[in-house]
């Protein structure tokens, strides 16, 4: 799979629409980092540090792509290749490619369709797309944008046991096939930038202070995740949905044990891109030792610093069956909004 290939096809499909002028700058963006310099250019400075931000002094964040870069590759030669086939499968669901898009929060910030417009890519794509507790669209709208497409969605536990109820409930009826549950944020990481640019607060203020009408649910706020959940909690869980339940943010050997021993479905290795705990693992480090605890009883998933082809290819030889994409989405949306006036959030 190659830096040019399908990757970047997504990009062109978030850079693009039908009906859109495409005198934009699809045509010089050959890889991610091209996207990644275009998204710093135009976006605003507090979305684009939101976007970039890593915990702390981003020592994690800055590993996950490095660690890539120290693995080598054995090459083989002498193989028919005429015939390339990038499908699979995750949890039985077949797609294009065996690359999906991370669950990332609030993607208006970054071009008014937000999400509907990431749907639509992930669906144009054949891949899957997890959505995020925090998208700044509804449901319905994403759902409606693009009914075809596979869908999992990413829950942070509300500490009020009956708000994950109702909303898991709401996910399964809408056709999302999987919750993923996120366990690296039972605090907010101690992001630098936010915190200066005082992110939070306009968050709230001009993005999600008001659900959507007919929204059921009250607006799960950034700062209500619980702050307890426990393994003993997922029997709960399992005992509300029928929907694979898969657990994002494992990094160990330990975790990875008590994943298989709770009968989740899968496991998704994340350092949250850097922007929880620093100084842990990079996720491709970590990936081998989640793997041969796993033993091939769920499925292992990775995200954090994929940033091309090749690296794609190491999560897959290392074990991981699908890898996730997070960052990257979001320079894609912003490179669909050049040229438009950009919402800002700056005050
Ligand atoms: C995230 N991530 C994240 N994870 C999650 O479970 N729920 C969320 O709402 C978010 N929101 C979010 C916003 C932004 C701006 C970023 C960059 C990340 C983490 C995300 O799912 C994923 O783990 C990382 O982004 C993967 O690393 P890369 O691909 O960004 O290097």
């Amino acid at each position: 799979m190659s830096e040019s290939g399908l990757s970047l096809s997504v990009f062109c499909v978030l850079g693009t629409e039908k009906g859109d002028e495409v005198a934009g700058p699809e045509m010089s963006l050959v890889c991610l980092t091209d996207f990644q310099a275009y998204a710093r250019e135009h976006l605003s400075k507090s979305t684009r540090d939101f976007i970039e931000g890593g915990a702390d002094d981003s020592v994690t964040r800055d590993d996950n792509t490095a660690a890539f870069k120290r693995i080598r590759l054995r090459p083989r030669y002498l193989r028919d290749v005429s015939e390339v086939d990038t499908r699979t499968t995750i949890q039985g669901e077949e797609i294009s490619a065996p690359i999906g898009i991370a669950p990332t929060g609030f993607h208006c910030l970054v071009w008014p369709d937000g999400e509907m417009s990431t749907a639509r890519a992930a669906q144009a794509a054949g891949i899957c797309y997890i959505t995020s507790t925090l998208a700044s669209c509804s449901l319905e709208d994403i759902v409606t944008a693009a009914p075809e497409g596979l869908r999992w969605f990413q829950l942070y536990v509300h500490p009020d046991r009956q708000l994950n109820k109702q909303l898991i409930h709401r996910v399964e009826s809408l056709g999302f096939k999987a919750l993923v549950i996120t366990l690296d944020t039972p605090v907010c990481g101690n992001r630098r930038y936010d915190i200066q640019n005082q992110l939070r607060r306009n968050l709230t203020l001009k993005d999600l202070q008001s659900p959507k009408k007919g929204n059921s649910l009250p607006y799960f706020q950034m700062a209500s995740i619980s702050t307890s959940l426990c393994w003993k909690d997922l029997s709960w869980f399992q005992s509300i949905t029928r929907l694979p339940i898969i657990l994002k943010g494992i990094l160990t050997r330990e975790d990875a044990e008590l994943a298989v021993k709770h009968n989740v479905q899968g496991i998704i290795v994340s350092n949250h891109g850097g922007r929880q705990l620093d100084e842990v693992l990079a996720s491709i480090d970590a990936l081998t030792e989640v793997v041969a605890a796993v033993k091939g009883k769920i499925e292992v998933y990775l995200d954090g610093g994929v940033r091309t082809g090749n690296d794609v290819l190491k999560a897959l030889a290392l074990g991981a069956k699908c890898v996730f994409l997070g960052r990257p989405i979001l320079w894609g949306l912003a490179c669909k909004a050049a040229g438009r006036s950009l919402r800002s959030i700056d005050t």
